[in-house]
């Protein structure tokens, strides 16, 4: 997770879903630096009284480029300027690298998943640094990239990228090269308003009583405030993995852009469903390509939720 809003609501709704065994969380840098993104776990943590899972600092940069931030959107501290107070759980000392493989390691063989929602470059690293990850992870579910597949699907960094894959598009390259199964959930669905939380749905979550839907409606509010809607990029990826049913998927041939000069970091699907699979560009990803509008009453339900 790189520690935004979204970010945030993800890690509610993964931690509140008794479908999932949250092991462990790695901040990486992407919306707000990777210090700021591993306090922003804490406080989920620590909202959810869950000190058994462990939050590890990961990369402080990209692998090859500076840094870009989403500060405008998500506020100086990634939740929304909220200033909720400072967490009193410490990350682990571990080096994220090294948690992720023990935790790898001492699973059932390609039993665990990894749910990324922020810029890939942890998971690039350590597919790298232990190629023998590779044969220990079921799948990678990521939030990143706009493949063109739904007429939502376009940039919102650049006019063709996505934030995430724009952000460390050699990362996203190693890791869509990777001999893993990725599940992608991009803008293509992410930016249909039909799932993305309206003013009446945020009144919903203000008007609950608790401290989860206390701590979401302030992270919410100068957003609700500013724009009148909220796009749940990275529930929806966590949703993937509890609900299966709520989306739909293609497998679609993509590769990642890394050189062009208007196109950096852009997601290409490539959707020329005549040619044989080895005249396709780059390797097999399954893109999904819908999500019920159920899909949010499901994320509003888990997450008020006693
Ligand atoms: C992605 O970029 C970030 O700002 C959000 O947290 C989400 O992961 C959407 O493009
Ligand atoms: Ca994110």
């Amino acid at each position: 997770m790189d520690g935004g809003i979204d970010d945030a609501l993800a890690l509610i709704l993964a931690l509140k879903s008794p479908e999932l065994e949250v092991a462990g969380i790695t901040a990486v840098s992407g919306n707000v630096p990777v210090e700021q993104a591993t306090i922003n776990g804490l406080k989920v943590v620590e909202l959810l009284d869950r000190s058994d899972v462990w939050v590890a600092r990961g990369l402080g940069n990209p692998l090859f480029r500076d840094p870009i931030r989403a500060t405008a959107f998500h506020g100086s501290d990634g939740l929304g300027d909220s200033n909720l107070p400072l967490p009193k759980l410490s990350p682990t000392k571990k080096l994220a690298l090294n948690a992720i493989l023990e935790t790898l390691a001492s699973s059932k063989r390609q039993s665990t998943t990894i749910i990324c929602t922020g810029p890939l470059t942890n998971v690039a690293a350590l597919l790298t640094e232990f190629p023998e990850a590779r044969e220990m992870i079921e799948e990678i579910v990521m939030m990143g990239g706009a493949y063109f597949v739904t007429k939502y699907g376009f940039g919102n960094e650049t006019p063709v990228a996505e934030f995430n894959t724009y952000s460390d598009p050699e990362a996203a390259k190693i890791v869509f090269e990777a001999d893993v199964p990725i599940r992608a959930v991009g803008l293509d669905v992410t930016m249909n308003p039909r799932v993305q939380l309206t003013k009446s749905d945020y009144d919903q979550l203000r008007n609950r009583k608790g401290r989860v839907c206390a701590f979401a409606s302030s992270i919410l509010k100068n957003n609700m405030r500013r724009y009148g809607r909220f796009a749940l990029h990275d529930p929806m990826a966590v949703a993937v993995k509890i609900k299966p049913s709520l989306f739909q998927f293609s497998n679609f041939h993509a590769q990642v852009e890394t050189k062009g000069e208007y196109t950096l970091g852009m997601t290409v699907a490539d959707r020329r469903d005549w040619l044989p699979d080895d005249r396709l560009v780059g390797r097999s990803v399954m893109v999904c390509t819908s999500a019920v509008p159920k899909f949010k009453q499901f994320f509003l339900t888990r997450l008020t939720a006693a």
